[in-house]
């Protein structure tokens, strides 16, 4: 948007005149996002903020009220849901699963390609009807998407019904923005596009009580020429290991089973650091010590996956024998214009170090296809790889343009007919893969970490082995004996996407 644009939706969005009693809380109600100030990377410092409190002015606003929250994207938009849940609940408000029983409710968006935003905006306008039903409800939009104008300007011009904007930067203001919100008949927007401050002890309302996602790093500062990540998450910024630590031995205390550990380039954790030399290979190496059956971490960028952290999960114990390691494509061209900064030879040298020192590694990637150009040759060049690495399971997706990153501004002479087709193609190599992987496991015992029963069944339960494989399996025992306990399982059937097992007996 440029300055003019800018301007003129102020116009449109100029706050009301706050009321007395909370004037000091009310802030300009406007601030936009601007992708071109999100994308700086200046000198300036992290901030580190330990100190979260709510004020006490905000303490009983949400004390009869109920909030809900619709979650799209990854991991980390769920954990962030978890943060405003937990700020929710500190304010007083009550969770609901049930939307016209909501007084908020919040849309936490992912913009990583077209379809995620389209899935938002659909519900954007399911939600009027609610609106008309209940006019007091409020209705927020936050996460990746709130961070693009474009966004912005559209949910300004096209969805008035709208109360609130807010960005990821913005999570820990929730008690402000929503006291703003219900203070001005304008819609509140508040985005900042900063690099990004590390804010630790906010509260959070885990939504498991067997698997717990921990927060390493935010943000990302690898801009390949594709993805609005680095635009919406901020800069590459670290927490600190003995935060971290002191998180996962409480989740340890409190019987959670295992641990994600979070970022969007987990292997560029501790960089950042400029008094500490200490990098993921360490931090898992101190993880490992704690109690707790699994630890795993999503994640990995090929180009700084280092030899120490190959030789401290080579250890194994509590650290799963699970890599997501997304190579994107196969061709040393499309890698070069994705700027993903490492090479095919790399890629599979990794690999090979990888598979030499844990040889029973699950290797898990993402594919993007249809890139701008990308030739028959250079996409066959990922079937390739695909076949020589023999990954056990993909998630491919058809490259989506996103507005303010390079490659949306490329020109582009692939049909889409041929992206569908080479999506395609690409996901029969996949089956064939993933189909083989798990029909090698059939007769093996394995072991699953239980987590509930099967919708359809109270004798089935279900659960994931250590590569993250879904497992059903027949048992007597009731299931309350069972969740949330290790389980060795005899598999008996491989299916398309999951394995069908019987119970042999409990981990001890
Ligand atoms: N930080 C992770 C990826 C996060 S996004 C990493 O670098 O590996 C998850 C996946 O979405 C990416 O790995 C990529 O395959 C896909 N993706 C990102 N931007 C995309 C775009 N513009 N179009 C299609 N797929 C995209
Ligand atoms: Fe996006 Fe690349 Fe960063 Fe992953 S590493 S989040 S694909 S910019
Ligand atoms: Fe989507 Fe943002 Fe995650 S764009 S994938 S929700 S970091």
């Amino acid at each position: 948007m440029n300055e003019e644009q800018r301007l003129a939706s102020q116009q449109i969005t100029a706050p009301k005149k706050e009321e007395k009693d909370y004037s000091q809380y009310f802030e300009k109600v406007f601030t936009a996002p601007s992708l071109k100030d999100a994308k700086k990377r200046g000198k300036e410092d992290i901030k580190y903020h330990k100190d979260f409190t709510i004020d006490e002015a905000f303490l009983n606003m949400g004390v009869g009220r109920k909030f809900y929250i619709r979650t799209y994207g990854c991991q980390m938009n769920e954990h962030d849901t978890e943060v405003m849940a937990g700020i929710f609940m500190a304010l007083g408000y009550e969770a609901t699963s049930a939307i016209e029983e909501a007084d908020v409710v919040l849309l936490n968006t992912c913009a990583i390609r077209e379809n995620a935003e389209n899935k938002v905006f659909g519900e954007l306008g399911f939600l009027l009807k609610y609106k008309r039903k209940n006019p007091d409800m409020l209705i927020g939009v936050c996460g990746c998407m709130s961070q693009e104008e474009a966004v912005v300007n559209k949910i300004l011009k096209q969805y008035q019904h709208v109360d609130m904007v807010f960005g990821t930067h913005n999570i820990h203001r929730l008690p402000n923005i929503l006291k703003d919100a219900y203070l001005s008949k304008e819609m509140v927007v508040e985005v900042w596009s900063k690099e990004g401050d590390v804010i630790e002890s906010l509260p959070k309302k885990r939504l498991g009580s067997i698997k717990a996602w921990v927060n390493i790093m935010y943000g990302c500062d690898k801009f390949c020429t594709y993805c609005i990540v680095p635009y919406t998450r901020g800069k590459e910024r670290s927490r600190r290991p003995e935060e971290i630590i002191q998180e996962v031995r409480e989740l340890a205390a409190q019987g959670y089973k295992e641990i994600m550990l979070l970022g969007q380039n987990v292997n560029a954790y501790g960089k950042d650091f400029d008094d500490l030399e200490y990098r993921l290979g360490d931090l898992m190496d101190e993880l490992r010590t704690i109690d707790i059956p699994r630890i795993r971490f999503t994640t990995s960028h090929p180009r700084d996956f280092d030899d120490h952290l190959i030789e401290v999960l080579a250890k194994g114990g509590n650290l799963v024998e699970h890599i997501h390691l997304p190579v994107q494509s196969g061709s040393n061209d499309i890698l070069k214009i994705m700027a993903r900064k490492y090479t095919r030879e790399h890629f599979l040298t990794l690999v090979d170090k990888i598979k030499a020192a844990m040889p029973n590694v699950t290797l898990t990637t993402d594919i993007i296809v249809g890139y701008p150009n990308e030739t028959e040759e250079q996409f066959e060049e990922t079937l390739d790889l695909y076949r020589q690495v023999g990954f056990d399971m993909a998630f491919t997706y058809i490259y989506s343009p996103r507005e303010g990153t390079p490659a949306a501004k490329m020109v582009d002479n692939v049909s889409d007919e041929e992206k569908k087709n080479r999506l395609h193609r690409l996901n029969e190599v996949v089956a064939e893969f993933s189909g083989a992987a798990l029909k090698k496991l059939e007769g093996q015992v394995v072991e699953v970490l239980v987590e509930g029963s099967s919708k359809r069944r109270d004798d089935v339960l279900a659960g994931y082995t250590r590569s993250n494989r879904l497992v059903n399996f027949e048992t007597d025992v009731a299931p309350e004996e069972l969740v949330g306990k290790l389980v060795n399982v005899r598999i008996v059937e491989a299916k398309t996407h999951s394995l069908l097992g019987e119970f042999v007996n409990v981990v001890n």
